[in-house]
């Protein structure tokens, strides 16, 4: 973290977990826990259905709840999906982008996260855009082109204004949900080389006021060692950010 130059930002991705009524007493519980932690921002980004009975649990602390995912057209015939504009409309400020998952399983590329991504923004949201390589990318020596090749990719045509309201988690994919997770050098490393690539397209300084995250396998042992990183600026957790007394130690960790 290097807390003089961006903000530290810890959130959750609970993935397609949580029903309303889960939500609401995850909310309940984590609340005490990460009160008065104000050197971070903290975040939960949760399915569209318990998005509302997270932010009335979540009024009035200091946790901020976000979306998964969100299209880029503003309506129209796209069954399934939803837009920036009905996020905002609820009250939405943070999207997750380009996740691992919906790059696998869904058909996502760099295009339409780049589409996504700047629906958003020009919605006025915040993003979470998530890029990182697959295990035999890291096994060939390549991760640094393949990060460099999705950071200019998913952030096309996004202006320097605009990067203001992005934040960029690294999540390698051999790390999600598997237990392994990058050596706090690795993941120093690579969001270095994410950072450079951001300084190549927008200048130094604007690169370094970007906070960028790291997500694979960040939990309550791991996340101080992680977070002290210069390159670190918080973390995309999953796994752990369903258990309230592990997703508090972690935003400990960034205090
Ligand atoms: P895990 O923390 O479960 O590895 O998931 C990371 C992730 O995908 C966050 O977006």
């Amino acid at each position: 973290m290097n807390t003089a130059k961006r903000r530290t930002v810890i959130a959750g991705n609970w993935k397609m977990n949580f029903t309303p009524a889960e939500a609401t007493a995850f909310i309940n519980a984590v609340k005490p826990l990460v009160a008065g932690k104000n050197n971070c921002d903290v975040v939960f980004c949760a399915p569209y259905v318990t998005i509302a009975a997270a932010q009335a649990a979540a009024a009035g602390s200091n946790i901020k709840i976000g979306a998964e995912n969100v299209h880029f057209a503003e309506k129209g015939a796209y069954t399934g999906e939803v837009s920036a504009q009905m996020l905002t409309a609820c009250g939405v400020e943070y999207v997750i982008i380009g996740h691992s998952e919906r790059r696998q399983y869904f058909g996502e590329t760099d295009e339409t996260v780049n589409l996504r991504t700047k629906a958003a923004l020009a919605a006025g949201m915040k993003v979470i855009l998530c890029l990182g390589e697959v295990k035999e990318q890291r096994l060939s020596g390549v991760t640094d082109e393949v990060v460099a090749m999705q950071t200019k990719l998913d952030l096309k045509d996004v202006s320097a204004e605009e990067l203001k309201n992005v934040i960029i988690a690294y999540e390698p994919v051999w790390a999600i949900g598997t237990g392994l997770t990058a050596t706090p050098e690795q993941a120093d490393e690579t969001c270095g080389v994410i950072r450079a690539t951001l300084a190549k397209l927008y200048g130094a300084d604007v690169a370094e006021g970007v906070t960028i995250q790291y997500g694979g396998s960040m939990n309550e042992k791991n996340a101080a060692e992680l977070l002290s990183k210069v390159n670190v600026d918080g973390g995309l957790i999953g796994g752990a950010s369903l258990v309230p007394e592990k997703f508090a130690a972690i935003v400990d960790a960034a205090q």
